[in-house]
């Protein structure tokens, strides 16, 4: 980067950050989001919708088949009832927050009340970038549009949204288990409006979460520091240097992490991890060609193998699912 743009990138910094340290009026994100549409009902999509009914906000889930919804709102209820049985809910707890979840193939019609849409489908530019383009014909004007994607730039995502959209595109990047994790990042474009991240800020930690602020930059804060730390421990198993088992105890032994690299990549999918890795490799400003990124024949012969972690039965461990 030179230093002018390194200057202007941190002067923008600077006035959003002034902006949201300002003496204005506290948000009451409730005054302007009411609905919010989910498009995916995996494991982020699902974890997103609960966290959100579980603070009184209506959501709309969407998925491709009516499977997708059912597993997902299944694992909405396994969270809950765990939760409600850990802090003695009522009995009936877990389908009053259950009730303001409508899951819905209609993908359109998802939107049409939305305040705020999250898209939380299949890491991919081309579907995240076809499905935003779609819902902007229909959503309301002042609806926001937010993508957990976690290592493409919004800019990309939001690339085929009309000029007046991308003014209200973010990121809103959850963290799995969403139900667990108390950090969601809140990443803009230079073109954001400052007031959407004050509404946004105020939506995050409505829903009990944590915010923090990053610049549109491959894996914003979390997924840059952490996607090299689990290339790295790949490699050290592939050249034979310790097993898989010894580099997670040491790791949470030695460095104090509550679970080892390999436990994480499982949890988080292989899948996900692959396609953050292809597009940084393929795509990414400052990344691109990178050979760190490039993904080994072993984690090729994984997603061959459909080996993708927890919610396959099978990664780098075997589960009972
Ligand atoms: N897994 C994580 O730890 C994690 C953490 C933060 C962000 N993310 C991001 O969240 C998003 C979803 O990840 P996930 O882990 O929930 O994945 P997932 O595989 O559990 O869910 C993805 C969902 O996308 C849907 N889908 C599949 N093909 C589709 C298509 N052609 N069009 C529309 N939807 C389609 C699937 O039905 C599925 O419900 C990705 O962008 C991922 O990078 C993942």
């Amino acid at each position: 980067m030179s230093s002018s743009t390194a200057e202007s990138a941190l002067r923008r910094q600077h006035q959003i950050l002034d902006h949201l340290r300002g003496n204005r009026p506290e948000t009451d994100p409730k005054a302007v989001i009411s609905h919010v549409a989910i498009y995916g009902a995996g494991i982020m999509g699902s974890g997103i919708a609960q966290v959100a009914a579980q603070s009184g906000y209506q959501v709309a889930l969407w998925d491709v088949t009516q499977a997708d919804l059912d597993r997902g709102i299944q694992a909405i209820r396994k969270s809950l009832t765990r939760f409600a049985r850990k802090t003695n809910q009522p009995a009936d707890w877990v389908q009053s927050i259950v009730s303001r979840i409508s899951p819905t193939t209609d993908q359109l019609a998802a939107c049409f009340s939305a305040d705020l849409v999250i898209e939380a489908v299949v890491e991919n530019l081309p579907i995240k970038q076809s499905l935003f383009s779609r819902l902007d014909t229909v959503a309301k004007a002042s609806c926001v549009f937010a993508t957990n994607t976690s290592s493409l730039l919004i800019a990309d995502v939001s690339a085929k949204l009309s000029d007046e959209r991308k003014r209200r595109t973010i990121a809103l990047h959850f963290f799995n288990p969403v139900a667990v994790m108390k950090l969601v990042e809140i990443a803009y474009m230079d073109g954001t409006d400052p007031e959407l991240l004050t509404l946004l800020k105020a939506w995050v930690l409505d829903i009990g979460k944590v915010p923090v602020l990053c610049r549109d930059t491959p894996g914003f804060i979390v997924n840059r520091l952490l996607v090299p730390y689990n290339i790295e421990a790949r490699q050290l198993v592939e050249r034979g240097d310790a097993t898989i088992e010894d580099v997670d105890t040491a790791m949470k032994l030695g460095a104090g992490y509550p679970m080892g690299p390999f436990e994480l990549m499982d949890m988080t999918g292989l899948d996900t991890g692959y396609h953050i890795m292809k597009a940084w490799y393929d795509n990414a400003p400052g990344l691109s060609g990178d050979s760190r990124f490039k993904p080994s024949p072993e984690m090729e012969q994984m997603m061959r193998d459909g080996h993708l972690g927890r919610k396959s039965g099978r990664g780098y461990y075997v589960y009972d699912n």
